[in-house]
């Protein structure tokens, strides 16, 4: 069997970090070896350091209890360590892109959870069945961070995997006007009921940034590479509302779409169904045999029935129907940490070494 790649965790103590080190656990081409967090962990096992902040059913797996975190700020020496970093970090935006930046720059790839670079225009956003096209542009950044073996590579934001793989399935109807109000659980917000007790029998109007997020990395995703950048596409219209919903995991949206030329019900159902790209064709690890599963059930999907379809690597849909005002209306879900977090970055780290972006560094 080949030598699996070595991958570092900066801010692997953090809820998404957590996600990486549950998800990498038996990882068949990747192995966590090294961890790195703030100055505050460092020096501390793993164990110690997420005493008390360990928010996942599933136990700290064994290997990793007693590695010892790093300083995230010592970048030449965490990454002389690893072949590959795994980003997820709660720090102000410049400095995130500085770190990131920092590491691409030691030749490591960074793959990256952040929302830092994905506005950075050499810098791939990529959901792999969707725009694997995209890393395209990897070649461009290599050039200008000076380094022929670093990049970054950033997932796009969690709310958005609920609605943008039923549109992709549909781009050739050429939707027109996209209306989404995403309902949010408080994982989103690195939360759990014990440390966020308001949110029992509540909802809050408000998620600081993600309508922006919403509306606008649809386009980034659904965007061309023209002369090692990504220029984002100018259709569909996307307006959207996000809500905080007292749910644990799974971002839920509800979808009204008009289109140039509007598909029959029949059309959608079976575009939907075909669904698949680049991350099926691989076979890669973390990727569903089913991209979206469409319910027929009335009352389905559902967040806390449904979240986990496929690994909770799957896109669920349903209530598909004709609409009065627009063309038809849906609801789409999503895990938030898994797809829409860690384990979408998992699948993009399988695509780049699946397409040769990542390799052993010696
Ligand atoms: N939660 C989600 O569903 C979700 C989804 C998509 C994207 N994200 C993004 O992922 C990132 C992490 O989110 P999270 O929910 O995992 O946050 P979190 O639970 O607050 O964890 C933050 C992590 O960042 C580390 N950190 C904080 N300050 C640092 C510093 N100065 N230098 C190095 N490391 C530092 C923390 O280390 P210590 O433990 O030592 O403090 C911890 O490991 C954020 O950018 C967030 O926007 C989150």
């Amino acid at each position: 069997m080949t030598q699996k790649l070595k991958a570092g965790i900066v801010g692997g103590t953090g809820m998404v970090g957590q996600r990486f080190i549950e998800l990498l656990n038996q990882h068949p081409w990747f192995q966590v070896t090294a961890i790195a967090a703030s100055a505050g962990s460092a020096g501390k096992s793993y164990e110690q350091a997420v005493q008390g902040r360990w928010k996942l059913s599933t136990a700290i797996p064994e290997e990793i209890k007693s590695i010892v975190v790093q300083d995230a700020s010592n970048v030449e020496a965490f990454a002389a360590e690893v072949d590959f970093i795994f980003c997820a970090v709660d720090m102000k935006k410049d400095e995130i892109k500085a770190l990131e930046e920092a590491y691409a720059k030691t030749g490591t790839p960074v793959v990256s959870n952040n929302s830092a670079h994905r506005w950075t225009a050499d810098v791939p956003m990529v959901i792999p069945e969707i725009n694997p096209g995209h890393l395209e542009v990897i070649e461009a950044q290599r050039k200008r961070l000076g380094t022929s073996t670093g990049f970054i590579a950033v997932k796009p934001n969690c709310s958005i995997q609920s609605y943008v793989p039923m549109l992709s399935a549909l781009q050739e109807f050429k939707p027109t006007t996209v209306v989404a109000s995403t309902y949010q659980a408080i994982s989103g917000a690195g939360k759990n009921f014990t440390d966020w007790p308001e949110m029992l029998d509540n909802v809050i109007p408000y998620i600081g940034g993600e309508e922006e997020k919403s509306e606008q990395e649809p386009l980034r995703i659904w965007g061309s590479v023209e002369n090692g950048e990504i220029v984002k596409a100018s259709a569909p219209l996307i307006t959207t509302q996000c809500i905080r919903v007292p749910v644990t995991d799974g971002h839920l949206a509800t979808v009204f779409v008009s289109f140039e030329n509007k598909p029959s019900k029949e059309e959608i159902l079976e575009r939907w169904q075909q669904y698949k790209g680049r991350a099926q064709e691989l076979n890669l690890p973390s990727a569903p045999k089913q991209f979206i599963t469409y319910f027929e059930e009335e009352n389905r999907p559902q967040t806390k029935l449904d979240r986990d379809i496929e690994g909770g690597m799957g896109i669920s849909a349903g209530r598909l129907r004709e609409d009065s005002l627009y063309d038809y209306k849906f609801v789409g879900l999503s895990h938030n940490t898994l797809r829409g977090a860690a384990g979408g970055a998992v699948l993009i780290a399988e695509l780049l070494k699946a397409e040769g972006y990542i390799q052993p560094k010696s």
